[in-house]
């Protein structure tokens, strides 16, 4: 994978005391933007692939904040990553201009995603021809 991509693992401090567990993202300190949209995603089942698709400005967390789920990154000149979301205080990283696509969901998935962006859906890229051709 080129590694200018830079898709990377966030690992969240995990606050646990006898009441349970707390994790905290913060916004330009423990996520690399500060979050302008908030959305989740639950009852995809394990046949559904979600994403297939990048965003030209929008930056990126997912975290699982229950169940599981896969998130296939692709850089459109052949190199892929898988990435095993299954853990409430790990995330990934998506950086602009990164294919990406979610799948495998478990039936208790609640897929949490932090953007940088207000949603504008100009700046999704659907086709991956497309996104081929930008990423040169
Ligand atoms: P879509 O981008 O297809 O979801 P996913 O990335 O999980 O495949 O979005 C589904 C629908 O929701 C689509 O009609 C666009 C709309 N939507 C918004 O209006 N605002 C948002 O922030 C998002 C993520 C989607």
């Amino acid at each position: 994978m080129n590694n200018c991509l830079n898709v990377r693992m966030i690992e969240f401090k995990l606050m646990g005391d006898e009441r349970g567990s707390l994790v905290v993202c913060e916004g330009g300190t423990d996520i690399p933007f500060i979050a302008k949209r908030i959305f989740y995603i639950f009852g995809s089942d394990q046949s559904v692939v979600r994403g297939n698709h990048a965003n030209r400005r929008s930056e990126f967390v997912l975290i699982n904040v229950a169940g599981r789920s896969k998130v296939r990154i692709k850089d459109g000149r052949g190199n892929e990553m898988v990435f095993a979301l299954n853990r409430p205080h790990t995330g990934i990283y998506i950086p602009s201009m990164v294919w990406k696509e979610m799948y495998d969901f478990s039936s208790d998935s609640v897929l949490l995603c932090l953007a940088s962006e207000h949603y504008d859906a100009d700046e999704y890229i659907r086709n991956y021809d497309e996104y081929v051709r930008e990423q040169k």
